[in-house]
């Protein structure tokens, strides 16, 4: 079983990154530091990891270090190759929302794959033959392009991107195992269903349509709310990459997924159910806000994985079910509505400010 001292997580600020450096700093098996290097675009918040920089920061333990930089600016990725003795890198930085893709592609393009190029090739120079260091690379199964009504996303299902961000997404997959196979860089990479959980950004379809029922507006179905999704919970996708990082093999993909298939609009209404008995509010007054909008262009009409690898070869398994899942998220949004309003509004940057640029 391999082990790290120091590991560098990209995008430690966004949502699954927040949830993965909080997973590694609660499991007592990890004595090491965390390295978070993370942009912070619209999508970083480093707010949400304010308890654990208490704890483990400056001020803390010295376990928690935070750079605010670019993975594309290749001098700051090397700098902190240097000054922090990295020996495992687990890449969540990027753009992550389709709906922007579409709208603006380019940063996509800059950050997915020349950002993720920049990171993989600082590696191999930093580690330049190094057996005992690894690169765990973060990807999506919308590589694999949509499915019919049956069947199953494998490892070796061709890839078949169709919206620019997951050709990105794809061009850095393609990446990650050229660098293995050609400069023998040890690498990992996992291709992982929809997540849900604390601190996902209100622009994704769950806190999205929480938060919008909060407020009473729309609740925007795109086309006619029959496109499926595998929803898995964000610490069940964590417990996998860091399982994946301890023993999963270089060179090797991994599907992980929740083998739970929703259709967007009844995955809504369970939704409103939640929404409605913690607010005490009827589902009726949620459900009359439902509203069919035009369809995202090229939406894909299924996600399905079969994650039978990971769990045969590495054994891993999910932990909660759906609905306490989706519960447990119901209930953060509700009790977080100021983190809401200030990633929302911005205000979270100033805040920034103060805690990590003035001292
Ligand atoms: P997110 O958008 O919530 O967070 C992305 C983070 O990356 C932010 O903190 C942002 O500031 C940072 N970032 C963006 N561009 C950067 C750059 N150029 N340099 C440094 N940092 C940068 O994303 P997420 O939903 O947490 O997704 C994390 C990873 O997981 C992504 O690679 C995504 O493709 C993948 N993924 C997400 C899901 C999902 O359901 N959210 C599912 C499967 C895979
Ligand atoms: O499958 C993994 C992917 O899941 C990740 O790689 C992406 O980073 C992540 O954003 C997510 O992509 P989706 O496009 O599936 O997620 P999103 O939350 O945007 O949409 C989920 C489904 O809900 C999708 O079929 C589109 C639909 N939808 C979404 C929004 C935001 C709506 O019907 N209405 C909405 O307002």
């Amino acid at each position: 079983m391999r082990s790290f001292a120091n590991i560098l997580v990209t995008g430690g600020c966004g949502f699954i990154g927040t949830n993965f450096v909080r997973h590694l700093f609660s499991d007592k098996s990890f004595s090491g530091r965390i390295i978070n290097f993370d942009a912070l675009t619209y999508a970083g918040n480093p707010e949400n990891l304010a308890d654990i920089d208490a704890a483990h920061g400056k001020r803390g333990d010295g376990r928690y270090i935070f750079v605010r930089a670019d993975i594309c600016d290749r001098a700051a990725v090397e700098k902190a190759f240097t000054d922090y003795e990295i020996d495992a890198v687990v890449h969540f930085a990027a753009e992550s929302h389709v709906d922007r893709s579409i709208l603006g592609p380019e940063t996509f393009i800059r950050t997915n794959v020349m950002g993720t190029y920049t990171l993989l090739d600082v590696a191999r120079n930093a580690w330049a033959g190094r057996k005992d260091v690894l690169f765990h690379h973060i990807s999506t199964d919308e590589v694999f392009g949509s499915l019919g009504d049956s069947g199953y996303f494998t490892e070796t299902t061709p890839y078949d991107p169709r919206s620019p961000y997951s050709a990105s997404k794809a061009s850095s997959d393609h990446l990650a195992l050229a660098y293995h196979h050609t400069y023998g860089l040890p690498v990992t990479l996992s291709n992982c269903s929809n997540n849900y959980g604390p601190w996902q950004f209100p622009e994704k379809l769950v806190p999205l349509m929480i938060l919008n029922m909060l407020e009473g507006k729309p609740l925007p179905v795109y086309g006619d709310g029959k496109n499926i999704r595998d929803w898995l919970f964000v610490e069940d996708h964590n417990e996998a990459v860091w399982t994946i990082m301890k023993s999963g093999a270089a060179g090797r993909t991994y599907n992980i997924g929740g083998e739970n298939e929703w259709e967007n609009i009844d995955l809504l209404n369970c939704l409103i159910e939640l929404v409605a008995e913690e607010t005490g509010k009827t589902a009726a007054e949620y459900k009359a806000l439902i509203t069919y909008v035009k369809d995202r262009p090229g939406h894909d009409r299924r996600y399905a994985i079969d994650c039978s690898r990971l769990k045969t070869e590495l054994g891993w398994t999910r932990s909660l079910n759906f609905e306490e899942g989706l519960r447990a998220t119901v209930r953060w949004y509700l009790s977080h509505r100021e983190w809401c309003a200030r990633v929302r509004s911005g205000e979270y940057k100033t805040w920034m400010d103060k805690n990590y640029l003035e001292r």
